[in-house]
């Protein structure tokens, strides 16, 4: 981020964010050495863990890609029998023929021919079947948050890296174009010094709680301690096992489902990974329904290179939602909620005491994209095709995506972060140097 823009006039302004808009994006990428590379002719064979809602989406997805990409889905694997069978439903009419179907993470892991998988289990098993995934060798894509416990999300971030397997973490706004425009944009400096960053997501509803699901799963058609993974025993209970979101062992609901997404682009807008503290505050003020999680959630979160960003859901109330980037030169606004592709950059123009008029004398310029007249929707649903493109682009190249593990990590420590200060009611702070997670400032080195 450049410093010191309070001199670029009106003209500048609008002529440097029009070239940007219009110039797309440009990826920095290392690449790795690797021995197990697909051939440019080869098809990519991949497997899929955990196919549920997310998990048959996803399937789509890759169905759509399959013939630019030379990819199939060779194996699924479900503990539920039931989405195991729909899972071979599924993919059996995107491909001509049934995958191979596997109960265990452990079975589809041990296939030699599986060049990648996809991990869309919830979100306490992320990062212990990524951390497996990558001792067998295998590129993963894994959904986001990449863990919700700092000791395993390290493991798997770690046996990654050990491994040089390529992994794109399913945070998929950071492929999306508009998302893309808007990034080199903060990037380009054209909003001056950022101080704060407000980001609100709302929706009206019992968020998470009655899915159909919870109605046809039997213990016997599963393997609940399988299920519960790295958890104490608890007995078999289909709400936590459809609606994991809203139990705190499993999940922490809204950083690990909403914030996870928003923290991952200010991260990667900014330029800037591990907040320095946080704090958080919230509860079950709309539905009393038994969950434990929060249905109205805020955290304040500040970072080393100087700026606040304030992250805020309410499942209680619908008001619109909108992400603003606040700069001394501009402000980036996004107006709706999560994905929306609806940016615009407003100038600054000093302030309401010295200039009543202020607010119609500001510039208001559109973020398009290239050929493109209209304002984008307000709205985008999670089926994007170019963050799983991108994964499998970099299979074969062996570059890093557009979601490394060291972006997932970065994004679950925020959120597990912010878990932590509402439950304790206190302040955390990032260690840097030890990689740990205190509710003290630590220790000047
Ligand atoms: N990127 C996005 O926009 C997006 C959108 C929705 C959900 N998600 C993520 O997807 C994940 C899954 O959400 P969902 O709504 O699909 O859940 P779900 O309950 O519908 O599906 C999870 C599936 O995983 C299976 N499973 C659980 N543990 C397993 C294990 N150890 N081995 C094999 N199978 C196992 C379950 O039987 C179930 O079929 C969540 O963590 C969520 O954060 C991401």
């Amino acid at each position: 981020m450049s410093k010191s823009q309070s001199t670029m006039d009106r003209k500048t302004f609008l002529s440097k964010s029009a070239a940007l808009i219009a110039g797309g994006a440009a990826f920095g990428s290392n690449p790795l050495s690797y021995n197990r590379v697909v051939g440019a002719n080869d098809r990519i064979s991949l497997a899929h863990i955990g196919i549920g809602n997310r998990g048959g989406e996803l399937d789509w997805v890759v169905s759509k890609l399959s013939a630019k990409h030379n990819a199939e889905l060779t194996a699924v694997c479900d503990l539920w029998r039931l989405n195991r069978e729909k899972a071979v439903t599924a993919n059996t009419q995107y491909y001509g023929r049934a995958p191979r179907a596997f109960q265990y993470p452990e079975e589809v892991l041990g296939l030699n021919d599986v060049d990648g998988v996809l991990i869309s289990t919830p979100e306490h098993s992320h990062s212990p079947i990524l951390k497996m995934a990558a001792e067998a060798g295998k590129d993963a894509y894994v959904e986001k948050p990449m863990g919700n416990v700092l000791t395993e999300v390290q493991a798997a971030r770690d046996t990654v890296k050990r491994h040089q397997c390529i992994v794109q973490v399913g945070t998929q706004h950071r492929s999306e174009p508009y998302q893309i425009a808007a990034h080199d944009l903060v990037q380009s400096g054209v909003l001056g010094d950022v101080s704060k960053i407000e980001i609100v997501w709302n929706y009206h509803g019992p968020r998470w709680r009655g899915r159909d699901a919870t109605k046809l799963i039997r213990e016997q058609d599963t393997d609940w301690r399988k299920w519960l993974l790295t958890k104490p025993y608890r007995p078999f209970d289909p709400q936590v096992y459809c609606e994991f979101r809203l139990y705190r062992e499993f999940s922490s609901g809204i950083p690990d489902q909403w914030m996870s997404h928003a923290i991952d682009l200010v991260h990667w807008f900014m330029n800037d990974s591990f907040p320095r503290s946080v704090v958080a505050h919230g509860g079950v003020f709309a539905w009393h329904d038994g969950r434990e999680n929060a249905d109205t959630f805020q955290a304040l979160l500040d970072y080393p290179k100087g700026f606040l960003v304030s992250y805020s859901t309410s499942f209680g109330n619908d008001s619109p939602g909108f992400t603003r980037y606040m700069g001394k030169m501009a402000t980036l606004v996004n107006t709706g909620g999560e994905g929306s592709p609806r940016y615009q950059i407003v100038e600054e123009k000093g302030n309401h005491e010295q200039n009543p008029a202020i607010d119609v004398q500001r510039a208001v310029k559109p973020v398009l994209l290239p050929g493109e007249t209209y304002l984008p929707p307000m709205g985008i649903g999670d089926m994007t095709l170019q963050h799983m493109a991108d994964w499998l682009e970099c299979m074969r190249s062996r570059q890093q995506p557009h979601c490394t593990v060291d972006d997932g990590f970065a994004h679950s420590v925020a959120c597990i972060m912010a878990t932590e200060a509402y439950w304790s009611g206190k302040r955390q702070y990032w260690d840097a140097a030890n990689e740990s997670v205190l509710d003290h400032e630590p220790a000047k080195s």
